[in-house]
């Protein structure tokens, strides 16, 4: 059976920008996995409850604390472990901080973003980047269609912009530095919501549940009619790994911008959503309160992801029922050590490749 990811990452150093928060962590525990030497870079965990604290992850990896607004420090340290493949997810993350702290979301994801390519400039080992963005960074017109790669950029609040500027930024180094077979070849990534065990991240509406249902109060929902994609965190990690597989393999052929989206049975709306988290918690209920609070929610925006699928062969595994499944298993794990947690991570990752595999 032909391996989704190429076996190309088994000895590689790779680096993880925002390996602390719930991606990076879940990326980190992949790739040891695929028997790579991870080396992470963010600031320090939020929560111990956090992904990367519940699996054990500061004994496994090589992490450096640091901040991507600070190009000297990160370039030692990319400079130092050499690594050969960077994926860089280290982000303010939530539209909702973005309205409090404008400044701090645009210093982070679209100056952070232009240190981690200026040091990759100059850091000859790098051969492969992925640039982490969202499904947010196109200007949303409230389409009943799912938006292409082609499709403008823009964004209303300060998150969505500053990962359409992240994006431009992405473009303009890659044409400008990255733009033959001998330098690195760098591609960005859009992903919409995802969800999955650790991630305790305030305002999301997956831990949001968990935590209500956890406390056994109703969980309070705003926008129940709200169309969303929502995929487990494997889904789109699968997409990342399967593109920087396929750069390190065939280069620049695959730079560029690539959207991993949920297939369109897992566009579904926020309160479909919640009574399956409820149904499969086994207990719950929740109210609706559109007032809460006054910032603006975009309404409805789905991804086209044709061009991944027919040129990197990738495609969403999980049903809408199975990306639910996996999540409450990997929020229950409060009894459990964290070896256990990460074995339970592990075990999730190799039932997903094998559905991803018997797709291809
Ligand atoms: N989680 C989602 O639903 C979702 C959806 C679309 C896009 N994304 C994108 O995926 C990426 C990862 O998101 P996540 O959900 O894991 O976010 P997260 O908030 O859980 O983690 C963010 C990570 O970035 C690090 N970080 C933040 N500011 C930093 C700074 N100045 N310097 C260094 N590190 C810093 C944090 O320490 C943490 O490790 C982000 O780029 C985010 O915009 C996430």
């Amino acid at each position: 059976m032909r391996h989704i990811f190429e076996n190309v990452f088994r000895g590689q150093t790779v680096l993880i920008t925002g390996d602390t928060g719930f991606k990076g962590s879940w990326l980190a525990v992949w790739l040891l996995n695929l028997g790579a030497n991870v080396v992470g870079y963010s600031l320090p965990p939020k929560n111990a409850k956090d992904n990367y604290v519940i699996c054990g992850l500061s004994r496994r990896i090589a992490h450096v604390n640091g901040d991507v607004r600070v190009f000297d420090h990160f370039h030692s340290v990319l400079s130092k472990h050499k690594p050969s493949i960077v994926f860089h997810l280290a982000a303010q993350a939530l539209v909702l901080d973005s309205y409090e702290d404008p400044l701090s979301t645009y210093s982070t994801n679209v100056m952070g973003t232009a240190n981690v390519l200026e040091a990759i400039r100059h850091v000859p080992s790098v051969k492969v980047a992925v640039i982490v963005t969202s499904d947010k960074c196109y200007e949303n017109k409230g389409w009943v269609f799912p938006y292409r790669e082609i499709d403008p950029l823009g964004g209303d609040d300060p998150y969505s912009a500053s990962k359409a500027a992240s994006e431009i930024v992405t473009c303009s180094y890659s044409r400008s530095f990255f733009n033959d077979c001998e330098k690195a070849s760098i591609a960005s990534a859009r992903a919409g919501n995802v969800i999955g065990g650790g991630d305790w991240a305030n305002n999301r509406i997956f831990p949001d549940c968990i935590r209500a249902l956890e406390s056994e109060t109703p969980i309070v929902i705003r926008n129940p009619e709200a169309v969303r994609p929502w995929q487990h965190v494997l889904e789109p990690l699968s997409g990342y790994l399967r593109l920087a597989s396929l750069l390190y393999t065939q280069r620049i052929e695959f730079s560029g911008a690539w959207n991993f989206g949920p297939s369109r049975q897992n566009v579904v709306t926020v309160k479909q959503l919640v009574e399956e988290i409820i149904k499969q918690w086994g207990a719950g209920s929740y109210v609706v309160n559109s007032s809460e609070d006054g910032y603006k929610e975009a309404g409805r925006l789905s991804l086209d992801i044709s061009k991944a699928v027919n040129k990197l062969g990738w495609k969403p595994a999980l049903s809408f029922v199975q990306n639910i499944q996996f999540a409450i298993e990997e929020y229950k794990t409060d009894t459990l050590c964290d070896e256990e947690v990460f074995d339970q991570r592990v075990e999730h990752i190799e039932q997903y490749t094998k559905l991803s595999e018997s797709l291809c």
